[in-house]
């Protein structure tokens, strides 16, 4: 399937794996670019020695690197690590693009900017981003309020009212094939994955944590704060990260106050069900997508399989 986005990125199909904290490593580089989509490793909080190991073990294969802005911008050397890497891409998430883009687009890599907002994705054009990811509010992980089905349309028609060369992807709840074939329908050139890839067999994600998640409906996520005032991340006010339910979240959510009071005891036995794959404690970071995911497939099958059914999808439509 050809797209802008494929072209531009020299991949045969419109999908980027998105760069998840934590589970996006080696393994999922390889199977993802090896089946014809761009990998993104989790650079997430900035390990520079967990990155560099993925970059080493995906040897071969073309990925690129996503990295939390607000975060790089407590290290910003760690952009020119990542850059030595010759990365595919870089995709900054979550605070000010402007001190970074120009070292991304001087070292010839493109920049992907994932945004939340219009307001972002005027930032992000201004910056000079290749590519707008417009994430909305049903995404895993990190992001804010907007809706991902209004975001996408808005955000293509302020890049075509500026005469903008910039591509656009969705990102947000697209865990099939009708997911992609909306997006394209709404004005991207293709879409970022998250979840649907966090549940495969190269994501580096706990068995039980996985298990317990493929039985989970989309009603059973929910957007907090509860698992960042736990490991004691100090996330802009405006974001939150959308995480499965549990009796952990549910006791918290609402009183992140009081859990900053006894944070120290709670750290502890969180990070303990972490480790152990405690699916009551530990924190699942899953978009509403989850509730369409019921087998973890290799990865490169759920890309196939995916690509099948929204040309199926497109082919209907047409
Ligand atoms: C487990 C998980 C971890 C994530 N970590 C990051 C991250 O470190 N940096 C980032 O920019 N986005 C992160 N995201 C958000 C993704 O980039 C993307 O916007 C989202 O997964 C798309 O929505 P979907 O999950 O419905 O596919 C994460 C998402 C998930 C599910």
């Amino acid at each position: 399937m050809k797209t802008r986005l494929t072209e531009a990125l020299g991949i045969t199909f419109p999908v980027i794996q998105a760069p998840m904290a934590f589970a996006a490593g080696s393994a999922l580089a390889s199977a993802v670019s090896g089946a014809g989509g761009l990998d993104m490793i989790g650079g997430a909080y900035g390990d520079a020695g967990w990155i560099e190991r993925q970059f080493g073990a995906a040897a071969g294969a073309r990925v690129g690197c996503g990295l939390i802005t607000w975060k790089l911008a407590e290290q910003p050397h760690l952009l020119d690590r990542v850059l030595t890497h010759d990365p595919a891409a870089v995709l900054l998430a979550s605070g000010n693009p402007k001190p970074f883009a120009s070292a991304i687009r001087d070292a010839g890599v493109p920049l992907i900017c994932q945004v939340q907002t219009l307001r972002d994705a005027r930032q992000a054009l201004d910056c000079g981003a290749e590519i707008i990811v417009a994430q909305g509010a049903d995404a895993g992980g990190h992001g804010e309020a907007r809706g991902t089905f209004a975001l996408i349309p808005e955000i293509a028609d302020e890049i075509a009212r500026q005469d903008s060369k910039a591509l656009l992807c969705a990102a947000g709840g697209i865990a099939d094939g009708r997911g992609l074939a909306a997006a394209l329908m709404l004005g991207a050139d293709g879409a970022v994955i998250g979840t649907r890839f966090w549940a495969s067999r190269e994501a580096l994600v706990h068995p039980r944590i996985l298990d317990r998640a493929l039985e989970a409906t989309g009603e059973e996520t929910i957007r907090t704060r509860v698992a960042d005032v736990v490991r004691g991340f100090d996330w802009p006010g405006r974001y939150n990260g959308r995480v499965l339910r549990n009796p952990f979240i549910q006791k918290w959510h609402g009183s992140e106050d009081a859990l900053k009071l006894e944070a120290g005891a709670e750290a502890a036995k969180w990070a303990a069900a972490q480790e152990a794959g405690d699916p009551y404690f530990a924190t699942a970071f899953a978009g509403e997508g989850i509730g369409l995911i019921s087998s973890a497939a290799p990865a490169g099958d759920i890309l196939a399989n995916l690509m099948l059914d929204a040309q199926r999808c497109l082919a209907e439509a047409d």
